[in-house]
Formats: C-alpha cells, sequence, structure tokens
C-alpha cells in the first residue's frame, strides 16, 4: 500500500505486506467433533490445541481470520494488565489474584514455546513491562500496585524516572513479558492445524444454535454444522444461552498511531495509568523499528469526533518523540466484563457443550491463549487450577452488582433517550465523506454522504437490542453504544452482535448535493486523520 494510502486510511501495520491463506465458505451442511466460532488468536489457539489433542475441528469465521480485534492489537503479551492486582486481592481475595497472575504468565510460557518448536519468525521479544504515572494521585496507586506484586511474588520494581520525555511521578515495572507480531504467530498456528485435518471456513457466519441431540448451528447462508461440543471465541457470543451476557459487559474502542520516531526508541512497554492514557511499544516495519502509540480509549459509541482521537495521539507522539513518518493508524475495540476478569468456560453453569470466552479488556494476546488452553481442559475432561476465577457463571456481588446496575441503566437510557434526542441537523448540510445523526421527516435517522455525492439513509435503530447507533468519524461506521455492534455507511454489520444490517431508508430520487457542498472534507481540512 502506498504511504499516502496507508496514513488516510485506517489500516492496522500487522497485516500488511503478509500474504494470508484464504478459505472457502461452508456451502453445505457439515458434521464435526468440535465446532469452534471466530478465527482470531482465542479460536485458532484453541482449534490448534483441540486437534492435536486428536479431536477433528471445524472453525468457523464469519469474515476473515485475524481480522478482529487480534488483527489490531498492540501486541503485547503481559500480565500487567493495567492496575489489577490491588483490586484483585480487594474484591477476589489474595489467592485468586495470584491465579490469575499465574494464569497470564502460563499463556506467555506456552507461546514462546510453540514459538520455539515451530521456530516461528514473529518478532519476539522479551521486554519488561511497566506502568507509569504522571500524577501523585497515581503515584500513591502505583504504590498499592506494588505492594500487590510483593504479596503475590510478581517480579518487578518501582522508579522515578522512564527512558523517554514525559513527566513522571512513578513508575512500576514487571520483569520478562513480551512483543511479538501476532498475524505471522497465528499463521504457523494456522499451518499446524491444517496439517493435523483442522478445517477453516471463512466468510461464514454463525447465526445460531440449537441444543439437540446434538448441537446445530446455523450459518448465515442457511447451512447447518452439527458438532458435539461448540466454542464461542467471536468476541460478543454469537449465541447467548441464557446467560445475559449482554447485561454483563459493555464495549470499549481504542485507537493506535505507528510512527518513525526522531528520537531514540525505548526498551520495554509502557502504559500511563492517568488520563488521557497513553500505551507505548516497539515494532518492526520493513526491517525499520517504529513506535506503537495507543489510547483514548472510550465506550463504543460514546466518543468525541473520533478523529479527534487520532489527533490527540498525534499530538503525544509529536511531543514525546518527534515525528518522523507517520505510518499506520487504526482503532480496536474490545469487551470488558463486570469484575474485569474475562468470562472464559461453559456458557451456563453444567453445560458441558457450549463453551465462551469473551471480556479480555483489550488483554487479548495473553488471555486469548489462556482461553484456549482452558476450555481445551474442559473439553478433554481435564481438571485446571484456574477453572473457577474464569468461570462465566461467577457472580460477585461487589463491585459486579454496581457495575450490572449501572451498565444496564446506560443500556437502557440509550433505549429511552436515542430516538427522543434532538437532532438539529439536516442531510442537506452534510458535505462529502461526512456522516451524522440528522432529521428525516421529522425522526432520528443516520446520514452519510459518500465522495461520488450520494446520500445514504438509515434507520439508526441498532438491529441487536434496538438502541440508537451513533456515527464514528475516524472509521466511516455507525456505532452502537450499548453492545458495541458496528455498521458501515451502507448499514452492513461489520461487527457484531447485531447480525442484521441497519435498515435502508428511501430517499427521493430528485435529492442533488448543492453545488457549494461539493468540496471534500479533506480538501478543507488538507488532510484527514
Ligand atoms: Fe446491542 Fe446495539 S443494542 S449492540
Amino acid at each position: 500500500m502506498e504511504q499516502q494510502d496507508r496514513w488516510t486510511k485506517p489500516e492496522p501495520l500487522w497485516r500488511e505486506e503478509i500474504s494470508l491463506p484464504k478459505f472457502e465458505a461452508l456451502n453445505e451442511d457439515k458434521a464435526t467433533e468440535v465446532a469452534i466460532v471466530g478465527g482470531g488468536i482465542t479460536g485458532i489457539t484453541t482449534a490448534y490445541l483441540l486437534a492435536k489433542a486428536g479431536k477433528k475441528v471445524t472453525l468457523l469465521e464469519a469474515d476473515e481470520l485475524m481480522n478482529g480485534t487480534t488483527g489490531h492489537t498492540t501486541a503485547k503479551v503481559t500480565a500487567q494488565h493495567g492496575l489489577i492486582y490491588n483490586e484483585l486481592i480487594q474484591h477476589f481475595g489474595e489467592e485468586e489474584a495470584s491465579l490469575y497472575y499465574q494464569a497470564q504468565m502460563d499463556a506467555l510460557q506456552s507461546m514462546e514455546e510453540w514459538v520455539k518448536k515451530y521456530e516461528i519468525d514473529c518478532n519476539w521479544e522479551k521486554e519488561d513491562a511497566y506502568l507509569y504515572a504522571t500524577t501523585q494521585k497515581g503515584a500513591h496507586k502505583l504504590e498499592k500496585e506494588f505492594e500487590a506484586y510483593q504479596k503475590l511474588g510478581i517480579p518487578g520494581g518501582t522508579q522515578d524516572a522512564l527512558p523517554f520525555d514525559v513527566e513522571t511521578t512513578k513508575a512500576l515495572s514487571m520483569k520478562n513479558q513480551a512483543r511479538f507480531h501476532p498475524i505471522k504467530y497465528l499463521l504457523a498456528l494456522i499451518k499446524e492445524f491444517t496439517k493435523m485435518g483442522g478445517e477453516i471456513f471463512e466468510h461464514t457466519k454463525a447465526v445460531d444454535l440449537k441444543e439437540n441431540d446434538r448441537i446445530e448451528i446455523e450459518t448465515g447462508k442457511g447451512h447447518t454444522v452439527a458438532c458435539e461440543k461448540v466454542v464461542s471465541c467471536s468476541h460478543f457470543p454469537f449465541y447467548d444461552g441464557k446467560g445475559f451476557y449482554f447485561s454483563r459487559m459493555y464495549a470499549d474502542r481504542s485507537y493506535v498511531l505507528a510512527i518513525e520516531p526522531k528520537k531514540d526508541i525505548p526498551d520495554g512497554m509502557y502504559l500511563s495509568i492517568d488520563d488521557p492514557k497513553r500505551s507505548i511499544r516497539t515494532a518492526d516495519y520493513e526491517g525499520t523499528p517504529v513506535l506503537l502509540i495507543g489510547g483514548e480509549s472510550h465506550k463504543t459509541g460514546q466518543g468525541v469526533d473520533t478523529s479527534f482521537h487520532y489527533r490527540a495521539l498525534e499530538e503525544f507522539a509529536a511531543q514525546t518523540f518527534g515525528i518522523k513518518k507517520k505510518v499506520f493508524h487504526w482503532s480496536a475495540q474490545d469487551l470488558i466484563t463486570l469484575d474485569k476478569v474475562p468470562y472464559i468456560g461453559p456458557i451456563t453453569r453444567n453445560n458441558d457443550r457450549v463453551f465462551i470466552a469473551t471480556g479480555f479488556r483489550k488483554w487479548g494476546m495473553t488471555n486469548g491463549t489462556l482461553a484456549a488452553k482452558l476450555i481445551g481442559h474442559y473439553i478433554l475432561g481435564e481438571d485446571s487450577l484456574f477453572h473457577k476465577l474464569f468461570q462465566p457463571s461467577r457472580f460477585k456481588s461487589d463491585p459486579s452488582m454496581k457495575q450490572f446496575l449501572s451498565q444496564n441503566f446506560d443500556v437502557a437510557a440509550h433505549l429511552v433517550d436515542g430516538k427522543l434526542e434532538l437532532v438539529a441537523d439536516r442531510p442537506n448540510s452534510l458535505k462529502k465523506g461526512e456522516g451524522m445523526p440528522v432529521q428525516w421527516h421529522g425522526e432520528r435517522a443516520g446520514a452519510y454522504r459518500d465522495e461520488e455525492g450520494k446520500l445514504h439513509v438509515l434507520d439508526t435503530t441498532c438491529t441487536h437490542m434496538g438502541c440508537e447507533v451513533e456515527w464514528n468519524s475516524a472509521e466511516h461506521t455507525w456505532d452502537c453504544p450499548c453492545h458495541g455492534s458496528r455498521f458501515n455507511y451502507d448499514g452492513a454489520v461489520v461487527e457484531g452482535p447485531a447480525d442484521k444490517p441497519l435498515m435502508k431508508i428511501a430517499i427521493e430520487e430528485n435529492h442533488e448535493v448543492p453545488p457549494h457542498m461539493n468540496e471534500s472534507k479533506q480538501d478543507e481540512h488538507g488532510e484527514q486523520p
């Protein structure tokens, strides 16, 4: 891709210049032993592990492999998941907080073993991870987190400065973590999986499931996959199975820039804990080290003008490292559970056929690998030390109940208020490349004017559960604040849980673009984010 295109269109660095295998869509009914839904790190690793254990495994991916959250990660492989251990000790106790750390490190070690075993050329580098604070309050939180590290025996320590130009009040390291290239790594596992007879179908969306004598998965094209066990690794589970996952998680978006910096690249991976949060790590692109600068997270559908987030990251990158070249920018979305611990295991208590893995809180590399191992143990009838901590049917009243209520209040507010929102703008005011909620014959609707000047008007009622979608100006998508579904400007589903497009609103044939509206947003601002 040309430099200019790369910068104007959001694309992650990971999929660039990699030859990805292609798999046919499923076009007949099928029977298998284990079906896996979702082709990111969790689905692929689960498929690999179960095939290795002798199971007949079929993996279904709605789009292309590794093109969802896994393809848009910052790919830090670490147990340092922000400020978490002090909180886990408070809410779960010391023993379970320790298990959380051990489980993440166990995943990291497995990944490292496979990198060595299959000689995977995926830029695997061991590095320390750091949290840093820029305020006194943040420094105090890091002290508390360090106390938790000491209680749990986590190797690390505090320091007062960082090797780059950010005013820091305190930093906390965790030793022996890693970073890598996720697509190169997963391509090797896909190769091993298919060598063992594993089957993959891309562009095959699982839309429903029936728990009969056998499990029957229905695909969007009307075929059935019959199996004994199913594992949902599809972000929001494609089947809820009375687990009420829609009220127990919310979606959060964040943004990443890849730049060639003017200043030296620091060793280590960094994450700030005060607002605005910033994530920093090194990667390799065409033999040149680049910096990935991430942050600006917000609940999906609740950001300000989303291109603002890229500008804020660019400003930080320019101030801190200087920018020689802007290379890539992209955004990612992940789900967060009520108690911040992922849901991994049977979809409901005692269900031994349907398993889910979700809610990784943007720490999908270790959590995804861990989920694959844990679900592998469930399916193979093996015990694991870690099953109980991650089981989806756990219910901790504090803080879960408070968050449960506030999350559902939030969803309810979007359901009730969304349609009543006063939308002043009319579609005629839209320039090329612009979208926004508008009034259309007195109703709230979503309008987007494409680069040819054609107007696309949609009903902004999310087809999942009826919340109102909001325009994402950076990605040109309609995003739902309730459970994170995303739709393109034409209404097609980009990301579930919704599986039906937004309804198109027919517009009058003679709806012309007034001549003075024919300048694009790009002309106006000189450059898009
Ligand atoms: Fe659930 Fe929109 S209402 S994703």
